[in-house]
């Protein structure tokens, strides 16, 4: 068959209020054309993150009412120690409310001031939190990650040269090592088990642990499984045990793949750290058998982790991410190639050559599908990265606009509408207007600051 389904059917519906372009003109400009600003009840199709924005199934649904809310000792968190060490076999499960929560207490613990920690690309929240414990965030991805055009199969890879440079000339420095999988900064794109071989042998090498952030790990295993010669035989679950066999530790948002609303986790091997991320945990998020979380929301992540490993599932949410950026390709759009696990990422700046960088082409891309049909996506750009820290403005390296797509949410003709709608733009591409910046904050400025526009 050519046709490949949505693995499940809809039991559940929530209602997308129709607005119509007239009144989503209103709504954008009160909004200081910001689309964070927007209520989400005016969002038709929000593609602002695939984060937390999961639908969860009837399983899961009858797994919250299984929900043991004891302070200690839940066997709702047992359920979900097994099923992370099923998957991930660590010694240690650290449940933490979300990702960037396990982030603050592996970085309080093993990174210090004057410290260094590399990675492939460091997400937003994990830089932040790097840096938030004195140390340096460095990106060590390989050269045609940071190319939208190349077709390279395993984008998110470290550069195993520069990681070992790095090591060789200041180990001392280096309190562990960070792989993202997948990618997300960089596009989605995933890292192959070749690569995360060579950054196990550099780091046993040099005598640093490896952490993987591996939000996206069902995904990255199953572009392993379709791109990675190889592996074309083996089953996900047993790809997932393989890249955890490399790590010494993970962090977790299980926002992503594991299907649920809110959740994470540390886990780890060396008992010693595992001994200060639990009393940090007990400070900042909870008893250990439950961290950040209520016991229903454990059993939800247990469930959700069986499920995220479902290779029906997984090839239709691959196929369902080809068949966005194919349409995008054919209809002349430039995108972030080959296309990832979450999202497919327009280049924003090539599409839209009249608006430079520094009056943010990005932002004009997602101010103006928002306006012709309701959708919402997320800048990643100049606005984003632009600012410096004396104040001043730079162009971003890219400006990229993520159409982030939720786990089991839209269906094909929610994307057909979403490809309609970028096809419509193109037609008057020209006439899209530059922004400028009315009103921002001190830090991460693209959540809230205000826009006005140039024409
Ligand atoms: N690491 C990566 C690679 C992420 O993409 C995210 C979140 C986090 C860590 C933090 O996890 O949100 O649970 O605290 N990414 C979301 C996004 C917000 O839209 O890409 P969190």
């Amino acid at each position: 068959m050519k046709t490949i389904i949505e693995p499940f059917r809809i039991k559940s519906v929530e209602p997308i209020r129709v607005t119509t372009k007239e009144e989503r003109g209103t709504l954008i400009q009160n909004a200081g054309y910001n689309l964070f600003n927007l209520h989400s009840d005016d969002v038709m199709i929000d593609l602002l993150t695939d984060s937390g924005t999961s639908a969860m199934s009837a399983a899961q649904w009858s797994g919250i009412m299984q929900g043991d809310e004891s302070y200690a000792g839940s066997p709702s968190f047992y359920r979900f120690e097994r099923a992370v060490k099923d998957l991930m076999p660590f010694k240690h499960v650290i449940p933490t409310h979300q990702g960037r929560a396990a982030e603050k207490i592996l970085f309080t613990i093993a990174a210090g001031s004057g410290t260094k920690v590399p990675s492939n690309t460091h997400f937003d929240t994990t830089r932040a939190n790097v840096e938030m414990a004195g140390a340096e965030p460095v990106d060590l991805v390989i050269a045609e990650g940071k190319q939208p055009e190349s077709e390279h199969p395993f984008k998110g890879n470290m550069d195993l040269e520069a990681l070992d440079t790095l090591l060789t000339a200041e180990r001392e420095r280096i309190p562990i090592v960070m792989l993202t999988i997948t990618n997300n900064t960089g596009g989605g794109q995933p890292v192959s088990m070749e690569n995360m071989r060579g950054v196990r042998e550099i780091c046993s090498r040099h005598k640093v642990p490896l952490f993987f952030d591996a939000c996206r790990f069902a995904e990255n295993a199953y572009l392993i499984k379709t791109r990675e010669p190889g592996y074309a035989e083996t089953s996900v679950p047993e790809i997932v045990r393989e890249i955890f066999s490399l790590a010494d530790g993970m962090t977790m948002s299980a926002k992503k793949d594991a299907f649920v609303n809110i959740g994470g986790w540390l886990a780890l091997n060396d008992d010693d750290w595992a001994e200060q991320a639990r009393n940090m945990l007990i400070l900042t998020e909870g008893f250990p058998t439950y961290g950040g979380l209520a016991g229903r929301d454990l059993e939800a992540i247990a469930i959700g982790l069986q499920e995220i490993v479902d290779e029906d599932y997984l090839r239709y949410r691959m196929a369902s991410m080809q068949y966005l950026g194919n349409a995008l390709t054919q209809m002349g759009v430039p995108i972030v190639k080959p296309v990832g696990g979450h999202a497919v990422y327009i280049d924003a700046r090539s599409l839209l050559p009249h608006i430079p960088p520094l009056s943010y082409p990005g932002q004009s891309l997602a101010v103006a599908l928002y306006e012709e049909g309701g959708i919402r996506a997320c800048e990643i750009g100049t606005v984003m990265f632009g600012k410096q820290a004396d104040g001043s403005e730079k162009a971003a390296p890219l400006d990229l606009v993520r159409l982030a797509v939720p786990r089991r949410v839209y269906t094909q003709s929610h994307v057909d509408y979403v490809i309609e709608c970028v096809e419509n733009l193109v037609a008057r591409k020209d006439e899209l207007p530059g922004y400028r910046i009315e009103w921002q904050p001190r830090f991460l400025r693209h959540f809230t600051a205000r826009f006005t526009q140039e024409r």
